[in-house]
């Protein structure tokens, strides 16, 4: 105590910083103070994390149907309609598909909640304690201080992404509205398309990498030099199997080994 006063400057903010954070806690019960706390949000973060990493994975692994020789284009197409009638007629028609959506929806809802107030308190606990903190923040990885930009920018390349593909809102190469696999070798015949992609796909791989690491480490996986190394190189072969997987359709249209 006596040390962080010396080193706060005043002690009368010192003072007011502290009385805030007593009565924001006296004011609480246990039960809300916990699914309040940083640990409860970094769990929350992690487990919804994990989730959307799933679904790119599984994204990316249908999309590289685009590249199966002789069908491909034809697998690709099926797939997505698969996806719509998935358990018909047990279900009626694209429940499944809508129950998946809003499981994907929720997630990244609480994972960018859960991300913004992380980064708010982040920021008061800095505000409040002054330059020891701001040190550690320094001290930080480059992925680690920018996870929150990457973040905002991979939504904007989400909002873009489904008014492009799914909605056909934004068409690139065509109008009205086509087969996927059209959707997608249309649009990719244009360069700066391909490079529009490869530089939010990169983010989201880079996003991924600490992402990942992060997750693992706040399960409590890191338990000591050997396990830290083994998630670090985890998390950088699924950041490469993230980038080149999805950017693999891209680049085989853009060249030409995969037409319409
Ligand atoms: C070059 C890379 C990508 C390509 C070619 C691609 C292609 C597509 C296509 C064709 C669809 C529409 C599927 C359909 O309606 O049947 C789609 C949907 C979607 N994509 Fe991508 N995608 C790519 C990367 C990504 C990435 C990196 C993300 C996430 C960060 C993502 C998230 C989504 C989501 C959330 C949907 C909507 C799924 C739904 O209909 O519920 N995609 N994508």
């Amino acid at each position: 105590m006596g040390v962080l006063i010396g080193a706060a400057g005043p002690p009368i903010r010192l003072l007011s910083v502290a009385t805030k954070l007593v009565t924001r806690d006296s004011s609480r019960t246990a039960n809300n103070r916990a699914v309040h706390s940083t640990v409860f949000r970094k769990v929350l973060m992690a487990v919804t994390g994990l989730f959307l990493i799933l679904f790119l994975l599984m994204h990316m692994f249908g999309n590289l149907k685009l590249l199966i020789p002789d069908g491909g284009l034809e697998e690709f197409d099926e797939y997505s309609h698969y996806l719509r009638m998935f358990l018909y007629p047990v279900l009626p028609p694209k429940f499944f598909l809508w129950v998946f959506r809003l499981v994907l929806l929720l997630c990244a809802v609480v994972h960018i909640e859960a991300a913004t107030r992380l980064t708010f308190r982040d920021y008061d606990a800095r505000m409040g304690m002054g330059r020891y903190l701001k040190q550690r923040y320094l001290a930080g990885s480059f992925a680690a201080r920018t996870m929150i930009w990457s973040g905002i920018i991979i939504l904007v390349g989400v909002i873009f992404h489904l008014l492009q593909f799914t909605t056909q809102t934004i068409t690139v190469g065509y109008l009205g509205s086509v087969a996927p696999h059209l959707r997608v070798i249309l649009g990719f015949q244009h360069w700066w398309l391909v490079l529009l992609y490869a530089f939010w796909v990169g983010l989201v791989s880079f996003h991924v990498y600490h992402g990942f690491y992060s997750a693992f480490c706040t399960l409590g996986a890191r338990v000591g030099a050997f396990s830290a190394k083994v998630i670090k190189i985890c998390s950088v072969i699924v950041a490469l199997l993230v980038f080149f997987g999805f950017m693999a359709s891209p680049l085989a249209i853009l060249f030409g080994l995969v037409t319409a």
